[in-house]
């Protein structure tokens, strides 16, 4: 099954930070993958700048050797390939310097849509956002993306705001969380409000507890000294799981419109308790080699967690009594993320002691085998009387859509919305600062506490502790397999 391409208007999209990781990676192969559905228009323009002193040929060239690295052989055709480069042009540009900026200027078009994407340090976000302003290159109706970290607490994140704040308004400002890109996400919201099956269900009354896990099998590889600034915590758990964790938790939105959507995510944040310590665990892989953090990252002493798990609860009337449980980390057992509903037992059991019963459990898996199942108790097939039995109706969506659905990475989905000029998948910054009011203390309690990650085996499923976790809640997570 092919999904239907619309194209979108034509554009110039300058990508600032054109040569680094994120651009050859992601946003680079995103727009490549886009031009060859058809789905950007002849004319659009690709403006590459960064500080590099390099013709916009050697640009072409080493977007070339990027997408020959990162997009599949079979979508690299050579006449697709070869016209994609085309379209590329480059500016040497220092963002703090006053040079390049003219150029970047005369290089755009009037009455397209302007995008700048700030795939930069966040140290720079002001200086970009001022030039662009003050230059006359970005008007009213640009619009600049920009990446996480977004901020290290909320302090940071505020100042990130109001350097934004500045020069652009918030309908503006794309802030990118990739997760809420990714379709089986997407696909959380048309779940829960595009049937009328588990609405009734879906709140304290009936759901026992909620689990999240985002479990990886990289360790943090080349990314180590940023990573030890960070931990799981600020790198996945206040950003990513926090939006899937609002999906699954929000009110339904009375449109599909970017405000509607963030103002009851917003409410899931504001509505969370604060984190008792005794909730919370974190771990560090240890092993040998590159399977240890310690060595991984550069720093013998470190105390940074790469695992996260910890326990949490949305006060409000839905969800008053149901605890959520979220768990991430590196280097685990397998690469899982996926989310756990855990419902209620029934009310009464008509069918005696004897019989084991199970709750009934909706699972979403968000990837990899992207799909859903829903354990169910039936009868057991057989003479041996009524003896109840709990099966599984399982969805793969891969299945029932057909094998050659062409699931688009979440950054092709994100550019597209930017030009689109649809913000409804994008962080608004009072979320963003939301999510650090919430994360803050609970990071500030553990370095008070001076305390320390609980070491665990490369390709487990973490440390003992966040077992702990469940079980003295009498609950338990659902295997990492
Ligand atoms: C990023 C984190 O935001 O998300 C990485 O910085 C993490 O540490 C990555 O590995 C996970 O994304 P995905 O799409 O592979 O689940």
């Amino acid at each position: 099954m092919v999904a239907r391409v619309i194209p979108v208007e034509s554009f110039d999209l300058v990508v600032f930070g054109a040569t680094g990781d994120l651009a050859h990676r992601k946003i680079m192969p995103s727009l490549y993958r886009r031009w060859k559905e058809g789905q950007i228009p002849d004319g659009a323009k690709i403006i590459g700048a960064a500080r590099s002193d390099m013709s916009r040929a050697d640009f072409q060239a080493q977007i070339e050797t990027a997408l020959t690295n990162f997009v599949a052989a079979d979508d690299l055709d050579p006449d697709t390939l070869a016209r994609f480069l085309a379209m590329l042009d480059y500016v040497m540009i220092d963002a703090r310097g006053d040079d390049g900026w003219d150029a970047l200027g005369a290089m755009m078009r009037e009455d397209v849509v302007r995008a700048f994407y700030f795939s930069v340090a966040p140290a720079l976000f002001g200086a970009i956002a001022e030039r662009l302003h003050l230059r006359g290159i970005a008007d009213r109706h640009a619009r600049i993306v920009v990446e996480k970290p977004f901020g290290k607490d909320l302090n940071t994140a505020r100042a990130l705001n109001r350097a934004l704040a500045a020069h652009f308004h918030e309908d503006q400002i794309y802030r990118i969380d990739h997760y809420l890109g990714k379709e089986t996400v997407q696909n959380l919201m048309a779940v829960r409000f595009a049937n009328i099956l588990f609405e009734p269900l879906w709140n304290a009354q009936f759901v026992d507890h909620v689990q999240i896990t985002v479990a990886e099998t990289v360790g943090v590889g080349g990314r180590g000294e940023y990573y030890d600034t960070s931990g799981a915590m600020r790198d996945m758990v206040q950003n990513h799981l926090m939006q899937l964790l609002c999906l699954i938790a929000m009110e339904p939105p009375h449109c599909f419109e970017p405000d509607a959507m963030r103002d009851e995510k917003l409410k899931v944040i504001r509505a969370l308790d604060p984190l008792h310590p005794g909730d919370l665990v974190r771990g560090q892989y240890r092993g040998a080699g590159s399977d240890d953090y310690l060595s991984e990252c550069g720093n013998p002493a470190s105390r940074t967690e790469s695992f996260i798990a910890l326990k949490l609860h949305v006060s409000n009337w839905r969800w008053k009594g149901t605890p959520f449980y979220l768990r991430t980390g590196k280097r685990m057992k397998s690469r899982v993320s996926e989310i756990v509903v855990t419902f209620k037992e029934p009310p009464h059991s008509i069918f005696g002691e004897s019989n084991q019963w199970r709750e009934n459990v909706l699972v979403i898996r968000l990837q990899p085998d992207e799909g859903m199942d829903l354990r169910v108790m039936i009868k057991e097939p057989g003479p041996g009387g009524m003896r109840l039995k709990d099966v599984a109706l399982d969805m793969s969506f891969a299945e029932a859509l057909g094998n050659d659905l062409d699931v688009p990475d979440a950054y092709e989905r994100l550019i597209m919305d930017v030009i689109r000029g649809n913000q409804t998948l994008f962080m608004r910054g009072d979320e963003v600062e939301a999510a650090w009011a919430w994360v803050d203390p609970v990071i500030a309690a553990w370095e008070g506490r001076d305390d320390r990650p609980e070491p665990y085996e490369p390709g487990s499923t973490g440390p003992e502790g966040a077992l702990m976790l469940m079980h003295k809640d009498g609950r338990r997570w659902r295997e990492i397999r």
